[in-house]
């Protein structure tokens, strides 16, 4: 059989995005750079640890898919996505159509019922794909909302293994999810894991109350009963909140070495040796609040609450989903923002606000996160946002602030950060002002509560818990209804 001709491995992650994405050098040879988001940065770094691990994922251009490859100690396999796949499954279904649903609707969500018929045909590939890679027995871990359906058609191809999923994004209101058309599909495809996780404990508790609610399946507290055909027997699927982490202790290790520590240094004195730099992270994307940070900055500045002679901003905006009308209409805005903050607050050879539109390595991501005495996290809905893990992970020196928005999934544990409601501009800007005014010592005591919470729960952790879970859930015994 073709199982037997395929390569077996224990755990094979399936994720929309291989952990690099392929580009194409002007002299037709291929590089591959790390690709974007917490995902990656997340399940990269678990996978380091993993033997005879796999990853598969979309190489992140159109057409021809490259062949397996090795990287990192594991194995990957690109799935091939075409032109159309890309802006219907991609683009359309999963970044216009889910993205901003489970977003709380930041954006109005568009509903196209060919992008749907792409969505599956594309979840169907990397199902396939998935399927025959793992080890009789083995360990399928499927990610994200952008293969809310594998789950199940795994299950359709392979009873033997056990299926986990992991949504990285939040679970809507089943008052929003509501409105998805083929809502129940989505819901179906999910529960052909054995263990489905989400970020916080109000995202599992929105997924089973749309399960309770919209197919009527019996649920007892996390378990879900999910019905099989005829007289077959009832199979359960767990649902739990896992809430994802960074890989902390190599984060803080790299504050040690001497050239990051130099470079954060040359960066304060590139700036100009500013008394303050206030730094913001984030992919160029609606939900991280970028427009609402913007605002309140640029209204300080205006008041003359702070001096762009004492004080920098840098915004490092990633580059993201940039054909998606959404993304280029806030890059536009946040562009023009930017440009009217300087021209008017600027002085002469040194911003007001620093704009970097493009990508970072880890180094000089930690250089900068030790440069800035004030992190500004303003989602406005976020599943987790390990940009603000990462801050606290890069400051053993125990100074810097932490502004957190109560919207991001980190606010359920990083309590001893400066919370804030982010669509409250003169809250926002009174507590960057009391950030920047907050005295060392207290700077000490809320950094020293935050590294106890992410130095103790970081990704391996969180990793080792979901597959331990998944290994005590039930094994597979039924065939379910049809999706
Ligand atoms: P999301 O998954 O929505 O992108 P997260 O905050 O959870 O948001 O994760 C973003 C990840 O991407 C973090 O690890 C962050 O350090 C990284 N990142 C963001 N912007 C850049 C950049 N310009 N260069 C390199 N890494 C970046
Ligand atoms: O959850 C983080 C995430 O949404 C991933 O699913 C996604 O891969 C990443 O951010 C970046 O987005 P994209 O893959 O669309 O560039």
């Amino acid at each position: 059989s073709v199982q037997d001709r395929s390569p077996q491995h224990e755990l094979v992650v399936v994720a929309n995005r291989l952990p690099v994405d392929s580009r194409t050098l002007p002299d037709g040879a291929t590089e591959w750079v790390t690709s974007p988001g917490g995902l990656v940065t997340a399940m990269e770094s678990v996978m380091r640890t993993v033997e005879s691990g796999a990853w598969v994922g979309w190489a992140g251009s159109p057409g021809e898919a490259p062949d397996p490859f090795d990287a990192d100690g594991m194995r990957l396999y690109p799935v091939r996505l075409d032109q159309s796949d890309v802006e219907r499954y991609y683009e359309g279904y999963s970044n216009a159509t889910l993205w901003p649903l489970y977003h709380d609707v930041i954006v109005d969500p568009e509903f196209h019922r060919g992008w749907w018929d792409s969505y599956l045909s594309a979840n169907r590939r990397f199902a396939a794909a998935a399927a025959p890679v793992a080890a009789p027995g083995g360990t399928i871990w499927v990610h994200d909302y952008q293969l809310q359906l594998v789950p199940r058609m795994i299950r359709d191809k392979r009873n033997d293994v056990r299926i986990g999923f992991f949504n990285h994004i939040p679970f809507p209101p089943v008052e929003l999810f509501s409105q998805l058309p083929k809502r129940n599909s989505i819901l179906r495809g999910l529960l052909g894991a054995d263990l489905i996780g989400f970020q916080r404990e109000s995202d599992t508790l929105n997924f089973v109350a749309s399960v309770r609610r919209l197919l009527g399946y019996h649920v007892d507290g996390t378990t879900i009963s999910v019905p099989g055909i005829g007289a077959a027997p009832v199979r359960e699927v767990q649902v739990e909140t896992f809430p994802i982490s960074i890989d902390s202790a190599a984060v803080s290790a790299l504050t040690e070495d001497p050239e990051i520590c130099e470079r954060a240094a040359e960066l304060r004195r590139e700036l100009g040796d500013p008394e303050k730099v206030v730094l913001g992270v984030d992919r160029l994307d609606y939900t991280k609040g970028i427009r609402h940070r913007l605002k309140a900055w640029g209204e300080l500045l205006d008041d003359g609450s702070i001096d762009p002679h004492d004080i920098v901003m840098i915004q490092v905006a990633t580059p993201s989903r940039e054909r998606v009308e959404a993304y280029r209409q806030l890059r536009d805005e946040v562009e023009l923002t930017v440009g009217r903050i300087n021209g008017e607050h600027a002085p002469i050879g040194r911003p007001a606000v620093s704009y970097q539109h493009h990508s970072f390595d880890r180094r000089e991501m930690t250089a900068l996160f030790m440069a800035a005495d004030v992190v500004l996290v303003t989602a406005l809905r976020d599943g987790m946002n390990l940009v603000a893990k990462e801050y606290v992970a890069s400051r053993p020196d125990l100074q810097g602030v932490l502004v957190l928005s109560e919207f991001a999934g980190a606010a359920d544990e990083l309590r001893a950060a400066v919370l804030v409601n982010p669509h409250d501009i003169d809250e926002l800007k009174a507590a960057i002002l009391r950030s920047l005014a907050m005295p060392p010592e207290e700077q000490e005591d809320s950094m020293r509560s935050l590294r106890h919470q992410v130095m103790e729960n970081d990704v391996q952790a969180w990793a080792h818990h979901f597959l331990e879970r998944l290994e005590t859930s039930q094994t597979p015994d039924s065939e379910d209804a049809p999706l």
